[in-house]
This record gives C-alpha cells, sequence and structure tokens, in this order.
C-alpha cells in the first residue's frame, strides 16, 4: 500500500502524520509507502515546523529527515490514499481529481480514528500549544490505518 499524508504547508500537520505512519508500519514489519506534501508552495524545501520537530521527539520520533513539497496531480495516480488533515485541505484535493477513481481515494484523516467523521486536524501554525493535541489525534488515525489495511 502506498498512503500519501496531506495538508496546506507540509511543515505541520502532514510531517507528524508521515513520521508517525512510518513508525507503525516497521513496527508492524510491512511494507507500505509514506510520504507527505502541502496543498500550498508556501514551504517548498523547507524541514518540518520546529514545534512539530519538538513534539515529535517528545514521542522518540525522527521527522528532521523531511522537507516539504507541494502535492501533485500524479500522486492522485501514484498513492493508493491521500489521506487529508481538513476540510480545505479536502476541497483542494478533490477539486483537481479528473476522475472517479482519483475522488475515491481522497479521506480525512480523522475518519480512520474513533473521534468519528468529519472532523478536521485543527491547523496549529499560527497558536503554539496546539502541537500536541494534533500529535494525539493522528496517533489515533494511524492506528486505524493500521487496523485497516494490515
Ligand atoms: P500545516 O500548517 O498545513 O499543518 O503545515 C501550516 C503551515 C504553514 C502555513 C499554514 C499552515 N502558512 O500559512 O504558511
Amino acid at each position: 500500500m502506498k498512503f500519501l499524508m496531506v495538508c496546506l504547508g507540509n511543515i505541520c500537520r502532514s510531517p507528524l502524520a508521515e513520521g508517525i505512519l512510518k513508525t507503525k508500519v516497521k513496527e508492524a514489519g510491512l511494507d507500505w509507502e509514506v510520504d507527505s506534501a502541502g496543498t500550498s508552495s508556501y514551504h517548498v524545501g523547507d524541514l518540518p515546523d520546529r514545534r512539530s520537530i519538538g513534539v515529535a521527539q517528545s514521542h522518540g520520533l525522527d521527522i528532521t529527515y523531511q522537507r516539504s513539497r507541494q502535492f501533485t496531480l500524479q500522486d492522485l495516480d501514484y498513492f493508493d490514499v491521500v489521506y487529508v488533515m481538513d476540510t480545505q485541505n479536502y476541497e483542494d484535493v478533490f477539486r483537481v481529481c479528473q476522475n472517479s477513481d482519483q475522488e475515491a481515494k481522497v479521506c480525512l484523516i480523522m475518519d480512520m480514528a474513533p473521534e468519528g467523521m468529519n472532523v478536521s486536524v485543527p491547523d496549529p501554525y499560527w497558536g503554539n500549544d496546539g502541537f500536541e493535541q494534533v500529535y494525539k489525534m493522528l496517533e489515533n488515525a494511524c492506528n486505524g490505518i493500521i487496523k485497516k489495511y494490515k
């Protein structure tokens, strides 16, 4: 399986989602590919936000190998599932889909968690204290992804 995590900047939420799922995939001995991208080009080439790096580190995860890249149309063919963080990401990705196969790949990541359907992962960029909550939400979702596809 191949999974892509998508947010707006690819520096706060989706790098955490990538790091968390990659770790769980490794622990489960699965041969899955996991990547992340942003709908915007604001931070292309940048490291994850230092606050995401920090919260990852506090959970024993290194995400400093990651660099932000922009989501592309080709991603919709290459990946099996495109997990988006919020409803704006969903609209932005869904809008560029060219067929129903691509549309069917787009999923709100929290739909995989016990929190329930149609929940968005809040954008923590402008605040300062949302990163631990984002981490916990994404960990719940990634547990659901492993359970569903392994
Ligand atoms: P992310 O957070 O989408 O979780 O990476 C953001 C990062 C940067 C900006 C907005 C959200 N920005 O406007 O630069």
